[in-house]
């Protein structure tokens, strides 16, 4: 089976900021597969791979089109060079929608944070509660004025439930006051960097509203720092050892190995790669799992986390 069976043609391509780009697709063949806010399809990269992308309800967006946000990263590994790239016409295959980060059913009010690229999904949920006529409240951050991409859409949709907040000055995103206005029974989602999503997190814990009420998507851009190192994965059911290159995740190395491995987001927030450790340390970089999750050493995701140890033994 084609794990990405959807051909989209690039239709429109806008510079939202220096580096971030909407790129609006036309449907190949087919129509628009039914999504909601949330949502992200993964777009296969031509050096095989793929990469996710949250689908957003852009205000103007054709008939039968869906669009992307892209980052341009400074230290990408290509795909998002590739993704900046794409000029009209191009076509790229990508998976059918999925949803890891979908919206509350019900009338509670909803309380949404969004740092930098992370607007992508957060700008479909407030499209999407606004239609609905739930009540919700936006906090857009980022460094300074001109790196916040849709702002102008975003001022249009959502007028005064928008609050944009720069680094740079005195409007800097206050997380306790923006958590202490909303309603007791709020949703809060949030989507950025770890540190947006660990801060958001431990202040809404920290106000009492509970771990089942917040919700949040990692948007990692990789980060130039301290170079990996190989290690070695043992799995317990085969036995077999594969070596994890200083480059390359558990993931791809069991991949290469012929093992099958089921993930989806690739960047340790939703959960689907989590297994059991056996034996060694590992080294977590996910935001899902708990402070004492991680310090028991019990469980990974395998998506991002990595080895302290020389060695790890998975339940796998
Ligand atoms: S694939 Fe989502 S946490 Fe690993």
């Amino acid at each position: 089976m084609d794990a990405h069976p959807l051909k989209l043609r690039v239709q429109s391509v806008v510079a939202e900021t220096p580096v971030i780009r909407s790129v609006v697709f036309g449907v190949e063949g087919g129509a628009v597969p039914q999504w909601q806010a949330g949502a992200h399809i993964r777009v296969l990269l031509p050096g095989g791979g793929d990469r996710p992308y949250s689908l957003m309800a852009l205000p103007d967006l054709p008939t039968g089109a869906v669009a992307l946000g892209v980052l341009r990263e400074e230290a990408s590994t290509g795909g998002s060079q590739f993704m900046h790239a794409l000029q009209v016409g191009d076509v790229v295959s990508a998976t059918a929608p999925v949803n890891n980060f979908a919206l509350h059913e019900g009338t509670a009010p909803a309380l949404l944070f969004a740092g930098g690229i992370g607007i992508t999904p957060i700008l479909s949920m407030a499209a999407e509660l606004k239609a609905q006529g739930t009540r919700y409240r936006l906090h857009y951050a980022g460094r300074m004025p001109g790196l916040l991409a849709f702002l102008p859409q975003l001022q249009a949709m959502c007028s005064d439930g928008l609050a944009v907040h720069y680094d740079s000055d005195e409007s800097r995103l206050d997380i306790p006051a923006a958590l202490g206005d909303a309603p007791a029974d709020a949703h809060v989602y949030v989507c950025g960097p770890a540190g947006l999503i660990d801060a958001v997190k431990a202040a809404a814990l920290a106000r009492g509203i509970p771990a089942d009420r917040i919700h949040f998507e990692l948007f990692k851009a990789q980060q130039p720092g301290i170079p990996n190192a190989p290690f070695e994965v043992e799995l317990r059911s085969t036995g077999l050892d594969v070596t994890v290159a200083a480059d390359q995740s558990i993931i791809p190395a069991l991949e290469a190995a012929g093992f099958d491995v089921l993930y989806d987001c690739q960047r340790g927030d939703c959960g689907i790669c989590q297994c059991g450790v056996i034996a060694g340390v590992p080294d977590h970089r996910d935001v899902i799992l708990s402070d004492d999750e991680k310090a028991s050493n019990k469980v990974m995701q395998i998506c991002v986390s990595r080895a302290k140890s020389e060695r790890l033994v998975l339940d796998l």
